[in-house]
């Protein structure tokens, strides 16, 4: 049945209209009527194609530069309601994951659906933990970069290399093929974000330690020195954690419809997670955490906030790590990350910028700039201040955003592979340049 349909007088229909989950158009260049169906909430877009002017007409289309108000898929992976601040993955308050979870965990609820057994549990935390090793050629691609490379650069690069190490890869359609790149990103991307940093400072890479927790053997590679064994701090291994819950997945942002945009031309998935990761280094992503400190050395003390104030309400500045898209309320990862902090700066000290940061906080949201346009602080706001405090430096901000993302990603991306409904993404455009006109010789121009 064709979903599209004409009809004579949209009022002649009567009450029953009413109850029906349909949308009524009439098009007045022609005066015709039309019935689409409404299934969650959403019309398709393709079903305006059939309100044409006349039979050579393309049809209707919609236009929604940067997908404000488009859905691009069906998803059961990760739920937010921005007006209520609610963020779930798979049904899951992201509060009780982060309570109650830890990162390999929560990574595998959102690749395969459901929590783990213990069984499964070990069994997907084994196969991680033997996949964190990366090939020995990487290191030599590694060392070719500037001493001063942000490592964001060089772990989309690195990430992008991958592919060429493992060619199976491409065998997208295979699930055992699928299972094993999973593995080897998710246990790869620390040690690649590790060996990166350690690149910057001159330092010997150091080796992954399987007996060591994800995030504790991720503090292994970045800070182990002269020790035989390198033994993490537990409370900010726990913190670490914690933010990689935070940070896993986050429906479809900006790198997540990277990663389905780039994997929908069926491209290996080492070579979509490096699209991916590039997406979320741009400063209004995940670049984010990384400005936010900037801005706050900036500002320098709480003194200087309210002009700082004043130079983003005239359209100055921004002040980063506020505001969202979906979130038009308190950013619940962002409330979580406030306890955090607390925790890290019981261990390692105060950091002198959170005064600057609570005041910043504080004024916006009481001013009528902001609360009219319903910025709050997002995730980003208060996370550069845990890490600086742990000991990273600010380029590596983004890449720890990215190593717990890479579950997200990926699952976006195998939803995106096994929807029958999806294709190639391939956007239309609206053509507003010159009509057809003749070659003009250089020497007439
Ligand atoms: N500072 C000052 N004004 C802002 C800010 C901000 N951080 N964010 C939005 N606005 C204003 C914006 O100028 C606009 O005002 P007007 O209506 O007068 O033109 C209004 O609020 C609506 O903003 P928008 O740009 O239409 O909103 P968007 O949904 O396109 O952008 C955003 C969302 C996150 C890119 C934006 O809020 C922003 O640039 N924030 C700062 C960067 C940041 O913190 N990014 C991290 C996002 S959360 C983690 C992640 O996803 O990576």
């Amino acid at each position: 049945m064709n979903p599209v349909k004409p009809t004579a007088s949209a009022a002649a229909e009567g009450a029953t209209r009413m109850t029906r989950d349909t949308l009524t158009v009439t098009d007045n260049r022609t005066g015709k009527t039309y019935e689409l169906p409404i299934t969650h909430d959403t019309i398709r877009a393709a079903d305006l194609r059939p309100i044409k002017v006349n039979a050579d007409d393309f049809g209707l289309m919609s236009y929604d530069p940067a997908f404000n108000n488009t859905a691009l898929c069906h998803s059961k992976i990760t739920f937010i309601d921005g007006d209520k601040g609610i963020l779930r993955y798979r049904g899951y308050p992201i509060e009780e994951l982060a309570e109650n979870s830890t990162y390999l965990e929560t990574a595998y609820l959102i690749l395969y659906g459901e929590l783990p057994t213990r069984a499964h549990l070990d069994e997907w935390s084994y196969h991680v933990t033997h996949h964190t090793f990366i090939h020995e050629s990487i290191k030599k691609f590694l060392d070719g970069f500037h001493y001063d490379a942000h490592p964001m650069g060089m772990l989309i690069s690195a990430i992008a290399a991958l592919s060429t190490f493992y060619p199976e890869a491409r065998h997208i359609f295979d699930a055992e093929s699928r299972r094993k790149q999973t593995w080897r990103l998710v246990g790869k991307m620390p040690t690649l974000a590790a060996f990166a940093y350690r690149h910057t400072l001159g330092m010997p890479f150091a080796y992954p330690d399987n007996e060591l927790t994800y995030p504790g053997n991720f503090l292994n590679m970045l800070f182990k020195t002269t020790e035989l064994k390198y033994r993490p701090n537990p409370a900010l291994e726990h913190a670490l954690d914690v933010l990689f819950i935070l940070h896993a997945d986050h429906e479809q942002n900006c790198s997540a419809n990277a990663m389905r945009c780039v994997g929908s031309s069926h491209v290996d998935p080492f070579s979509a997670i490096a699209a991916a990761t590039a997406a979320l280094y741009g400063p209004l992503h995940g670049g984010a955490n990384e400005e936010v400190l900037r801005m706050l050395m900036e500002i320098g003390s709480i003194a200087n906030v309210p002009a700082f104030i004043k130079r983003v309400k005239s359209g100055e500045k921004k002040l980063m790590g506020f505001g969202h898209r979906v979130y038009k309320n308190y950013d619940p990862r962002a409330r979580i990350i406030k306890g955090v902090a607390d925790e890290v700066f019981e261990i390692m000290g105060r950091n002198p910028l959170l005064n600057i940061a609570l005041e910043c906080e504080r004024i916006a949201l009481e001013d009528d700039y902001f609360v009219t346009r319903k910025l709050y602080p997002n995730v980003d706001f208060y996370t550069g201040l845990i890490y600086q405090s742990m000991g990273f430096p600010v380029t590596m901000f983004p890449v720890l955003f990215a190593i717990p993302r890479t579950s997200g990603w990926i699952a976006q991306w195998e939803e995106m592979l096994l929807d029958p409904e999806q294709k190639i993404a391939r956007p239309r455009q609206v053509y507003l340049g010159e009509e057809q006109r003749p070659y003009v010789p250089i020497e007439q121009r």
